[in-house]
């Protein structure tokens, strides 16, 4: 009599199947294709295949589920729960055994000796199916009779057990490989690379013993700050995390000035990649001390970046970057080992780098396109990463688009007279009465708004010392709807009879924002610069939605410490984001981070991104005789052509006033931003 089939399905995943009583969970998962993670091989020593059984009845999917229908707890088992402990609930799926239909959960936490735990890391459920195995084999002793060397016998073991035929092997293994078996009295652990099925798996690393831990490392290096965090690579979790700010600051604040700096300095592109390598080095060091996390443990590490962080850090000279047509030396993925580009980690570390969108469009917009997914659903989603440069992904699951915009640096409180970094002491939020003029606010490090008590005592502890972005946005925003400026941007000196507020300098007006130890004014050329940094990301969002045909989006993520800062109201009323339903325009913080942890944890993801990125088409903002257009009547508030219906659902915008400025112009400079 064959046994009866059984229907099994596997959650979260949802991949279901048919199997004969008494077949092991894991492989029924394995054949599913069900990432299970299994370090010993079966051996019910390694605890790492946990699972657990829903019960109950599942209409949806006609399953009947119950822990009667899987095998009771065997000596195997008990033992490691003896040993180890298993927690309530949980069974090992190299042991238990399908008898009946069955629901089974894959927890994605399953937590070895857990180490600290990172709880402020996005901690977003990424499932796993990392591009490193740990498998752990017993290997035949040496034989007079049968002389095959020890890595053939560990070979053939790995062949044997896991299945790995004509496994390369990295060299740096075979001069150690005898003294690591002895060490491990034959019983050894090996970390295998397999990043696609285009490519052989690879030995890179040996073990003594059963080890059952692997670690990566996912670092966004951005060109204010590098961001990195140590991850699990067998159970996910994040178990430390650290940034620290660019060292190549030194040799110019933003790219351009990097780029620069290469083309001027003989020795310039050598020290940028020497600086950022150390300051990456450091990092990890500290990561590894945080999470008691042994260097030689890190196997895997993704890195993402923006064009010119992406060429510095591989050792690439980014003069190209610096021009029309701004060639990448590499668009797609990059792949090498952490020892070849001087990253300090076991020495079969691998490397794997996102692939570039365009010259101006980098891995870390891809990163985030990866992490937000507009290629993966129908609404038109705007993804949006603002730097001094905007990176802007369009699009949907039918055809996404992508481009770049000479944002400059106003918005990070650059070019702004009293513009500052988000720091103690910073206004970062503000608000003007429409009837006296008068402004409220906040300040970084203090709780207290201006206008409630005890905010006076607090301010003093710190200071205020300057504007930084988000306050930026709200204050430009603020004085437009109480009619301080106009439309095109004009402080109106009819105002100054209202109120003591609006001061005049020589021909323009300025706006008293406060005054203490230190004046802090939003002049009309900081009003211009802000203008002309919003316009260019609109015009740059208007190619893409020209480009796709459509008149609106449906949704709107905001990527970066600065989009995580703004309030979208305030940056719609300004006109640096279109209109759209103010509940689906979202903060997705460090989403190129994200990104990379994805792509550390899941190779699938890896291929995902790569796919996408050859499917994006790409826009060259300079080269688009409309970005000038789009431009021009992007300088108005918030814009001179498009309406914004769904804002002013919930604000009332100003009628329209024209004004002239100093220059007798009104809507300010007509100019296009120089790259
Ligand atoms: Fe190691 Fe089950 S595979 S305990």
């Amino acid at each position: 009599m064959t046994s009866p089939d059984h229907l099994v399905l596997f959650m979260p995943s949802g991949k279901r199947g048919r199997f004969a009583t008494g077949t092991p969970v894991l492989d029924a998962a394995r054949e599913l294709g069900v990432y299970v993670e299994s370090v010993c091989g079966g051996r019910a020593t390694c605890g790492r295949c946990q699972i657990e059984v829903q019960e109950g009845q599942f209409a949806k999917h006609k399953i009947t589920s119950s822990n009667d229908h899987i095998s009771p707890v065997g000596p195997k088992e008990q033992r490691y729960d003896r040993v180890r402990g298993l927690p309530e609930g949980r069974r090992l799926s190299c042991s238990a055994t399908i008898q009946g239909d069955l629901v089974i959960d894959v927890p994605q936490d399953t937590v070895i000796n857990a180490q600290v735990v990172r709880k402020d890391a996005d901690q977003r459920h990424i499932e796993r199916n990392p591009a490193i195995s740990m498998c752990y084999v017993e290997v035949e002793e040496p034989d007079m009779e049968k002389p095959l060397g020890d890595l053939d016998r560990l070979l053939a073991a790995l062949e044997r057990d896991w299945g790995y035929e004509k496994l390369e092997v990295d060299f740096h293994l075979i001069p150690k490989v005898q003294k690591i078996l002895r060490a491990g009295e034959w019983k050894v652990t090996a970390a295998v690379y397999h990043d696609s099925q285009d490519t052989r798996p690879r030995l890179i690393a040996l073990y003594p013993g059963l080890k059952n831990e692997a670690y990566g490392v996912a670092c966004d290096i951005g060109s204010t700050t590098i961001a990195i965090h140590l991850s699990s690579l067998l159970s996910g979790r994040t178990v430390a995390s650290s940034g620290t700010s660019n060292p190549q600051i030194r040799f110019g604040e933003d790219l351009m000035s990097r780029v620069s700096y290469v083309m001027m300095n003989p020795d310039g592109r050598e020290a940028m990649t020497k600086a950022v390598r150390e300051a990456i080095n450091t990092l990890i060091g500290k990561v590894c001390d945080q999470g008691e996390v042994s260097r030689e443990d890190i196997l895997d590490l993704v890195f993402v970046g923006n064009p010119v962080m992406h060429h510095l850090f591989l050792g690439i000279d980014p003069t190209e970057l610096g021009g029309a047509p701004f060639a990448l030396a590499v668009s797609g993925a990059v792949h090498t080992k952490a020892a070849e580009i001087g990253i300090s980690a076991n020495e079969g570390a691998r490397v794997y780098m996102l692939p570039c969108i365009a010259g101006h469009v980098g891995a870390d917009a891809a990163a985030a396109t990866l992490c937000e997914g507009p290629h993966r659903q129908e609404e038109q989603m705007l993804l949006v990463d603002i730097g001094t440069n905007a990176e802007i992904v369009l699009g949907n699951s039918t055809r996404t688009v992508a481009a770049s915009s000479p944002t400059g640096p106003a918005f990070e409180g650059a070019e702004i007279s009293c513009g500052q970094r988000a720091a103690p002491g910073a206004i970062e939020r503000v608000r003007i009465d429409k009837e006296t003029l008068e402004p409220r606010f906040r300040v970084i490090g203090v709780d207290q708004w201006s206008d409630e008590e005890g905010f006076a005592e607090e301010a003093a502890k710190v200071g205020i010392t300057g504007i930084c972005g988000s306050a930026i946005i709200e204050v430009v925003a603020e004085m437009y709807l109480t009619g301080i400026i106009s439309e095109d941007g004009v402080v109106d000196g009819n105002m100054a009879a209202r109120s003591p507020r609006i001061l005049q300098n020589g021909r323009t007006f300025s706006y008293l924002l406060y005054e203490g130890a230190q004046k802090i004014t939003v002049t009309q050329n900081d009003i211009r610069a802000i203008q002309l940094a919003k316009a260019a990301l609109y015009a740059g969002i208007k190619l893409l939605t020209d480009k796709l045909g459509i008149d609106h989006v449906d949704r709107i993520a905001l990527a970066g410490a600065f989009g995580t800062f703004i309030d979208p109201k305030y940056a719609m009323v300004l006109g640096l984001i279109p209109d759209c339903d103010l509940e689906k325009v979202k903060a997705v913080g460090n989403a190129a981070g994200t990104g990379a942890r994805m792509s550390l944890l899941n190779r699938d993801y890896r291929r995902e991104i790569e796919e996408t990125v050859r499917r994006i088409e790409k826009i060259e903002t300079a080269l688009e005789p409309k970005f000038q257009d789009h431009f021009v009547a992007a300088m108005a508030m918030p814009n001179k052509v498009d309406h914004f219906p769904e804002l002013q659902k919930v604000v009332t915008l100003p009628v329209r006033k024209v004004l002239e400025d100093a220059t007798g112009e009104a809507g300010g400079r007509r100019r296009r931003r120089s790259r």
